[in-house]
């Protein structure tokens, strides 16, 4: 069969041509969204009396049948007839006939096209939220577990602080659950209508897009035929959000590397998310976060590959706009991966507590609890984390801990200090002491655990009225 567009062209495509500006070897993922937008608009076409009910009934039968074809593998797709959008078509005529020519009235490939990249990417909007959910609460169990376990915590990759290991959990919750607002917040930009604009102009014959709105389930329509067809937005928006989730997923990654590490050796990755050396019998690698951070560099790039395709584009589709959809794709495939795979890997993760509570036993921070103890007894704080500063150097130059030193070692460093400076060292009491809204201390710990959870029950309602 030729061209869809064949008739003012006096010679066939060069091959080459064919093969540079055909997008249906990536665009074929759009098939079920290509019909159900076809649907849609089939049946406005009826509805409004642009072609009769009967052509629009065999045109949806067609049009099912060409996907019931499509999901069994049985439709071949010809990079000749470009993209999904003419694959399809030209299936449906060849199914029912000249009659499915009529499909196209009042429709351009440039609000098809944007019309199925909406519905792609609301659909995927849901699912990521859901994959996100469930990693959120993979990490809910584990701070659950280990309210307390104590850890050192650190700035610069040096000990600073001691936490408890549910406070540290619960900060990629919050991480995560940014990201869950975000792609909620871009589902409203998402579920927005194209279809309708036409090529650019919008289209002489009477169709009613809130009808076709109403149907695929979105809000509203857009409000200009330009726009419509010259918005990526909503893509960018979209990878924007999802650079943001590889960003925190590659933090948790480099952490849980760390940690890995038998120099941390806070926890055990299970054997089923390791894999081992070809030379090396003794190793076991943490391939999958390593390979997570290695891969938010692509979802970065997508992201940027974009943003430059847009730049300066004239209104309204231009060629280039194809160039849409490789990254989108790459970019969803890559989220979901990794958020598969992390949520059942935090999930076993062994917790080795015992390490964590040594390591705090054998570091100086619990050094600004004895600072804060000395402003208590009314020193200013500048002057005590002075006295402090050589305290603690006294201690390394001695091999001693804070909790090693006598009374009389302390006592030589400032008359202020008492017995119960024991008291205020010991790892539990520092990390009590950091009882205030979102600090470490258990009682705040808990709470927030709990508010985590009942926000986590909100994100579940959010994605089953969403899903679908
Ligand atoms: N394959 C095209 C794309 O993905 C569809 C829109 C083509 N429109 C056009 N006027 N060439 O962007």
């Amino acid at each position: 069969m030729s061209k869809l567009w064949g008739g003012r062209f006096t010679k066939p495509t060069n091959q080459l041509v064919e093969e540079y500006t055909a997008s249906i070897l990536f665009d074929k993922e759009l098939a079920e969204e290509d019909v159900q937008g076809s649907l849609a608009h089939v049946a406005m076409l009826g509805k409004c009396g642009i072609i009769p009910e009967e052509d629009a009934a065999t045109i949806a039968n067609g049009l099912r049948s060409v996907l019931t074809r499509i999901r069994a593998g049985e439709l071949a797709f010809h990079v000749g007839d470009e993209d999904i959008h003419m694959n399809i078509e030209k299936a449906l005529i060849a199914e029912v006939g000249p009659v499915g020519g009529k499909l196209h009235t009042g429709r351009s490939r440039n609000d098809q096209v944007a019309t199925d990249m909406h519905l792609y990417l609301r659909k995927r909007t849901v699912e990521l939220t859901g994959l996100l959910l469930k990693l959120q609460e993979a990490l809910l169990g584990q701070a659950e577990a280990n309210l307390d376990t104590i850890l050192p915590g650190y700035t610069h990759l040096q000990r600073a602080q001691p936490i408890l290991l549910a406070h540290h959990l619960l900060a990629y919750v919050s991480m995560l659950e940014r990201d869950i607002s975000r792609f909620k917040d871009s589902y409203k930009r998402v579920n927005v209508l194209p279809l309708g604009a036409g090529a650019l102009a919008g289209t002489t014959f009477p169709i009613d897009r809130h009808f076709v709105a109403s149907e695929l389930g979105f809000d509203g329509v857009y409000e200009n035929s330009l726009d419509a067809v010259s918005d990526r937005d909503f893509i960018v928006e979209f990878l924007a959000n999802a650079s943001l989730v590889m960003a925190h997923l590659s933090r948790l990654s480099e952490e849980l590397v760390l940690w890995s590490s038998t120099e941390f050796g806070f926890i055990e990755l299970d054997d089923a998310f390791c894999t081992g050396s070809s030379i090396m019998p003794q190793k076991k690698n943490p391939d999958v976060p390593e390979l997570v951070r290695g891969k938010t560099g692509r979802v970065y790039g997508n992201l940027v590959g974009l943003l430059t395709v847009l730049k300066s584009l004239p209104l309204a589709y231009n060629k280039d706009m194809q160039e849409d959809k490789e990254g989108m794709f790459d970019t969803v495939r890559t989220l979901e991966g990794a958020l598969q795979l992390f949520a059942p890997m935090i999930d076993t993760m062994k917790v080795r507590k015992e390490r964590m509570r040594q390591a705090v036993n054998q570091d100086f921070s619990n050094a600004t609890d004895i600072a804060d103890y000395l402003v208590t007894k009314g020193l200013p704080f500048r002057q005590a984390h002075e006295v402090i500063g050589r305290l603690v150097l006294y201690g390394i130059q001695h091999d001693k801990f804070l909790l090693d030193l006598t009374l009389e070692e302390f006592r030589s460093f400032s008359e202020l200090f008492d017995k119960d400076i024991y008291t205020v060292l010991e790892p539990e009491h520092v990390v009590n002491a950091r009882n205030v809204y979102g600090g470490t201390a258990r009682v705040q710990v808990e709470a927030a655990l709990t508010r985590a959870k009942k926000t986590a029950s909100v994100t579940a309602e959010w994605i089953a009225a969403h899903e679908g």
